[in-house]
């Protein structure tokens, strides 16, 4: 055989070599899902979304690999929906008080002031029927829902006292993306602010607002802290639908199964991390940390009625009514 076809032989079975293990490469190149959210890792979602990483490389012996992004460090509130529907990250853990301006106005009921007395009445919701039929909402917007994740109650701090409704008079308080929220806070005599969580520390710093409410797992050093538990504050797990329709079945199958135990485990410290974070705060000796009394609650409770009535119309009757008939909740009673 003459040397060029030698070589050309050569070269073909080493291209056939090269393109057998670039497409054996190319075959197992693993699947990546980038998961971006704005919150520290130390915190109930970013310890889950770590958690969950490491499980679902672990069950898809690599087929998968999970990048998760904390901090805002890839997208921010106000841009990461959008990034997640084109594409651009393929999972995302959204509070559910910001699917408003998705056009998912449903999720801002989970906002509605003193809804749920504790993660008993919350999860007849999030492990019911009426956290998935919430899930049938995204569909149409390319969305997929996985799983609820729980953050926890809210407190509220500012840099005055806050015991009864008078003492919000004028505040700027800031507030994420929810109409709920922003009637809440008017109802109390605030100003409410739409803020992404990570402009938050800086606009406290510097006096850009007054205030905020958040569980304490979230929550900056202010002066003056009152456990309120006024409201809850918890994620969607949400997924890229065409992405997620689109993986190998066993794969999915695995990553189901993942994110089905790490919700598990988001919820089973989602409750101990706020108690923690809440006694650094007693302990730091930086924040006045009170309770809201009984007659404080019921002040508060009677100042913010009209949200469950007047938002509880613009988020949808059935959408509110099924969850007071899972929760036992009566507005006119509490
Ligand atoms: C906030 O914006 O305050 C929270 O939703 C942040 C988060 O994701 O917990």
């Amino acid at each position: 055989m003459k040397p060029f076809a030698w070589a050309l032989a050569a070269g073909f079975a080493a291209a056939f070599a090269l393109a057998g293990g670039a497409a054996a490469q190319q075959a197992s190149a693993p699947i990546v899902i980038k998961f971006s959210h704005v919150v520290a890792k130390n915190t109930p979602k970013g310890e889950a979304a770590e958690y969950f990483r490491k499980l679902a490389e672990e069950r898809t012996k690599g087929r998968v690999k999970v990048e998760v992004y904390p901090n805002s460090i890839l997208y921010k509130d106000g841009e990461e929906m959008e990034m997640l529907q084109i594409g651009a990250v393929q999972m995302l853990a959204p509070s559910l008080a910001k699917f408003g301006p998705l056009g998912a106005k449903e999720f801002e009921v989970f906002d509605l002031p003193f809804l749920f007395d504790d993660y008993a009445s919350l999860h007849k919701v999030t492990e019911g029927p009426v956290g998935q039929a919430l899930f049938k909402k995204l569909e149409g917007k390319g969305i997929t829902g996985l799983a609820y994740w729980d953050n926890g109650f809210k407190v509220m701090s500012a840099n005055r006292p806050l015991r009864m409704p008078a003492d919000f008079k004028g505040l700027k308080m800031r507030i994420q993306s929810s109409k709920v929220l922003d009637q809440q806070m008017r109802d109390l005599g605030a100003i409410p602010q739409v803020m992404a969580f990570s402009e938050v520390y800086q606009a406290l710093q510097t006096g850009v607002v007054d205030g905020t409410e958040n569980p304490p797992s979230n929550l900056e050093v202010q002066k003056y802290v009152v456990v309120s538990n006024h409201g809850y504050l918890g994620y969607a797990v949400i997924v890229n639908r065409k992405f997620w329709s689109g993986l190998p079945a066993d794969v999915r199958g695995e990553l189901e199964s993942a994110m089905k135990d790490a919700t598990r485990y988001a919820n089973e410290v989602a409750k101990k991390e706020n108690d923690d974070a809440l006694e650094a705060v007693r302990k730091s000796g930086r924040s006045q940390v009170s309770v809201l009394s009984a007659e404080e609650r019921a002040a508060w409770k009677k100042a913010l009625l009209a949200v469950h009535k007047e938002q509880g119309a613009r988020i949808g009757r059935d959408t509110v009514e099924a969850i007071y008939k899972a929760t036992g909740f009566d507005p006119g009673k509490n």
